[in-house]
Formats: structure tokens, C-alpha cells, sequence
């Protein structure tokens, strides 16, 4: 005879695999303590108290499949999110970047949410790059899973609490107000190309890169995914490419071998030339 719990991890089990169907997304990769809790969330949500009760919610309600995947990517991001990050960026690590390349970087925001980060990169490099230098073959791909943060990221309208962390200078000369937004301005956007990309399953999106920015995002997944993607971020770096992590994330793995700890604070790594 099966206990309760036994019987709630089946039914558990049963919902992991039903929303696998319908969102065509792998949940394996998640901590299983996030998962959980973000079902709890929709569940509380709908007024159900058993994973079978929900499954059957995610059956009748065409909606529900989204709205879960929006509580399980959390989409929490701002232009010039951690300012030390990306002065440090700026002051110290994309000149030399962009002098090499001769203004042809090319760098991948993985798990960019709405654009806030790829965009905020896209402002650097215009005020980086030297009067009238050509920046057209200066490509920022940008991934995420999330249609939704996607969509709003193409549209690259924000409202004023975006650019809250942002130096107003910065926000002035790259966005232009339009109906209680700001508008990121054409010579930022064209640096940007957004891409759909699960980061569990697919292969970087066009390697090699000059930089990876994967911020705040490896912290859902469990260890074993952690360690694949890094080695994919390391080996998709050219010689001398930086990875930049989340203030609370950290290398590990193999890729350890392949990336040095450049500045442990800001959590940026070197390949090794
Ligand atoms: C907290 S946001 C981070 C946004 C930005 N990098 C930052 O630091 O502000 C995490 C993003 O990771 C995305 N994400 C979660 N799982 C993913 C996956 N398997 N593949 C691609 N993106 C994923 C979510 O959709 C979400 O937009």
C-alpha cells in the first residue's frame, strides 16, 4: 500500500510530464525546490489543492500552460542592473574588447529577458566605440525562452522604472520618450538580434563570441546543468572572450580549466588565450 507522500510524488511526477507535453519545455533541468514552489504559486493561483486537481486545470484552461511558464522564468531584469558590473565592463574590459576586434564584437546576453541587459550592452559600446566608427558588424544576440519577454523586447519600450539603476545621462542619450515610455533609439537597437533559445537544450545560438553575459539565470537550474552550459559558454568564447555571471553566481565544473577568474566581484571570467 502506497503512503500519501508516495502517492503525491506520483501525481507530481504526472503533472511534471503533462506540462512537459504542453509546454514542449524539459522541467528536469529546474531545482526541483524552484518547480515546486512555482506550481504551488499557480495552483494557489487557480484554488486547487492537488497536483492531479491542477493537471486537470492545465487540460480545460487553454492560459494556464503560459501563465505557468511565466511563474517558472522569472523575468525580474532592469537596464544597468548591478551599475558596479557594468562600470567595471565599461571602464576596464570592452575597450580593449572593441579595440581588437575593431568595433566587429560580437557578444551573446543569455537568458536576456525583456532587452534591458542586451541593450544596456548595446549603449556601452556605441559611447565606447571611437567618433564615427563603424559598429555595423557588431552583432549582441540575445536569448530567451520567454515569447512574452521577447515580444516586449523587440518592441523595446520601457516604462520609467526600468532605468531606475541607470545613469539618467546614459537613458537620455540612448532613448527618446514616447507616450510615458522611453524608446531605445535605432543606433542601439540594430546591435541587437533577439532569438527564441532554450539554454537547456539548444546549441549556442552563433559562435564563436568576444563575450557571454548569462546573468541571474543558472540559479534555477540544478548542478549538472549548471556545469553543462558553462563548458557550452566556454567553448562557444573565442581565445581571451569574457563570461560575465550573476553577482551570486559562480563557476563550476570543468569549465574551471578553461576560464579564469578575472575579477571575482563582478564575477567575470577570461578563456584563456
Ligand atoms: C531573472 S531573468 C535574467 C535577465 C537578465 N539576464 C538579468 O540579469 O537582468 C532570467 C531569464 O532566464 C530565462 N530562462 C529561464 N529558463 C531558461 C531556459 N531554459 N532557456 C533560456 N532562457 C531561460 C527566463 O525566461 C528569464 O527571462
Amino acid at each position: 500500500m502506497s503512503t500519501a507522500g508516495e502517492g503525491d510524488e506520483v501525481a507530481f511526477r504526472r503533472l511534471t510530464r503533462r506540462i512537459t507535453e504542453r509546454a514542449g519545455v524539459p522541467l528536469d533541468a529546474y531545482k526541483d525546490r524552484c518547480l515546486r514552489r512555482r506550481i504551488a504559486v499557480r495552483m494557489r493561483a487557480c484554488g486547487v489543492h492537488t497536483f492531479d486537481a491542477y493537471r486537470q486545470v492545465l487540460d480545460r484552461e487553454a492560459g494556464e500552460v503560459d501563465r505557468l511558464l511565466d511563474a517558472l522564468t522569472i523575468n525580474v531584469t532592469r537596464f544597468y542592473r548591478n551599475p558596479e558590473t557594468w562600470a567595471r565592463l565599461a571602464a576596464e574590459y570592452l575597450p580593449p574588447l572593441l579595440a581588437a576586434r575593431k568595433g566587429a564584437l560580437h557578444a551573446w546576453s543569455a537568458g536576456c529577458a525583456s532587452g534591458e541587459e542586451p541593450f544596456t550592452l548595446a549603449m556601452l559600446l556605441v559611447d565606447l566605440a571611437p567618433r564615427g566608427a563603424d559598429l555595423a558588424r557588431c552583432v549582441i544576440d540575445a536569448s530567451d525562452l520567454d515569447r512574452g519577454s521577447l515580444e516586449r523586447a523587440r518592441a523595446a519600450s520601457y516604462p520609467p522604472q526600468a532605468f531606475l539603476e541607470a545613469p539618467p545621462a546614459l537613458v537620455e542619450r540612448h532613448t527618446r520618450a514616447e507616450g510615458g515610455q522611453r524608446v531605445v533609439i535605432e543606433r542601439v537597437r540594430r546591435l541587437v538580434r533577439f532569438h527564441r533559445h532554450d539554454l537547456i537544450e539548444d546549441p549556442a545560438p552563433a559562435p564563436p563570441y568576444d563575450l557571454v553575459l548569462c546573468r541571474n539565470v543558472v540559479i534555477y537550474f540544478d548542478r549538472a546543468t549548471q556545469e553543462r552550459l558553462f563548458l557550452r559558454f566556454a567553448e562557444s568564447l573565442v581565445p581571451g572572450g569574457l563570461l560575465v555571471l550573476g553577482k551570486v553566481e559562480t563557476l563550476l565544473g570543468t569549465a574551471r580549466d578553461r576560464l579564469e577568474l578575472l575579477d571575482p566581484r563582478e564575477r567575470i571570467y577570461r578563456r584563456a588565450a
